[in-house]
């Protein structure tokens, strides 16, 4: 992954509105053709990073490279090999979605039959005629993915294409961000709260919290890193409030409920470390009633990072 080339370089890129630090010196690499999710809870700065990426805000310090470029005095090649689909999109009720895709087409001088090519990429041809207000929901996302396309972007950044979306409306969008990855070898930097979508689309996921990054990596290598590997939960028989006999380097983040006798707690190996639980809590006459061990997800590995399930938000 090192020698391939860069999409997009961040280099200690800080904002701040007044006093509030929306994002404190981030620094980032995206390579081209990887797709990279960035997670966080609200608040996080994910949007102002993907909008100072974007040229729609610039920052206070701090640099950023497009396909070695910056912003100043490339910006007409850069609005060309960027896909850009914002947090919210807007659009003219009175024009139907093919009229909004010809709009947007003719500042990229394109003409109808890009249009109707994109319409075709995004599911959308049979709902070329309709006006957009008329639209569900998980078809105006599609629209505003189209958009995005129009260009034939080398970099596609979208904020969040999937909030709100049923999961199967979500699922075909996944579809057509993996068509062209594979084969346009677009990069992609999605910003997302769903931990499932980071896991199945992206190369690599961010997390931010409070505008830094907290860990960067692929799904293994942060689970790894933190050392969280296994999810242990059980339950007891016996009315315990006290469990200092528990090594708390092998049983981290230990919590236990005495009114349901419920715990679990998060270990790196269970072949190593399940026998020791179960080897304690005999020597301590302690009955446990239930136990199931699983594989850590994202989901946990977020709410050991930011304190916060990701699905929350
Ligand atoms: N234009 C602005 N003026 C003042 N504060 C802002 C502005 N834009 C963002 N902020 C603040 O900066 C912080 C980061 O906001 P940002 O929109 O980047 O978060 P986010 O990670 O995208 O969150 P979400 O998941 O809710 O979309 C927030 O505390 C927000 O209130
Ligand atoms: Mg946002």
């Amino acid at each position: 992954m090192k020698n391939r080339e860069l999409a997009v370089e961040i280099k200690n890129v800080k904002k701040s509105f007044k006093n509030l630090h929306a994002v404190k010196g981030v620094n980032l690499q995206i390579y081209k053709g990887e797709f990279l999710a960035l997670l966080g809870p609200n608040g996080a700065g994910k949007t102002t990073l993907v909008e100072m990426i974007e040229g729609i805000q610039t920052p206070d310090s701090g640099e950023i490279f497009i396909t070695g470029k910056k912003w100043k005095g490339n910006e007409l090649e850069l609005h060309h090999s960027l896909g850009i689909s914002l947090q919210e999109t807007r659009f003219i009720d009175r024009l139907t979605a093919r009229e909004t895709l010809l709009l947007f087409a003719s500042f990229y001088r394109l003409d109808g039959r890009r249009v109707d090519e994109v319409l075709g990429m995004i599911n959308l041809y049979e709902k070329r005629n309709a006006f957009v207000n008329h639209l569900s929901g998980g078809q105006r996302q599609r629209l505003a993915l189209g958009i995005s396309l129009l260009n034939s972007p080398e970099i596609l950044l979208l904020d969040e294409p999937t909030t709100g979306l049923d999961p199967i409306s979500r699922r075909e969008l996944w579809e057509i961000l993996l068509y062209l990855k594979k084969y346009h070898g677009t990069s992609l930097i999605l910003t997302t709260h769903y931990m499932e979508e980071a896991e199945y689309l992206c190369d690599r996921i961010v997390i931010m919290n409070q505008g830094e990054v907290l860990a960067m990596g692929t799904l293994e290598e942060l689970l790894r890193n933190n050392n969280l590997e296994e999810y242990i939960e059980f339950s007891l028989k016996n009315e315990i409030t006290n469990f200092d006999f528990l090594p708390k380097n092998i049983f981290r983040n230990f919590k236990f409920d005495a009114k349901q006798r419920k715990g679990n707690c998060y270990i790196s190996n269970a072949v190593q470390d399940l026998p020791v639980f179960f080897e304690i809590m005999k020597q301590q006459h302690i009955e446990l009633t239930f136990v199931q061990c699983r594989k850590l997800t994202l989901d946990d590995l977020f709410l050991v990072l930011t304190g916060k399930k990701l699905e929350e938000n």
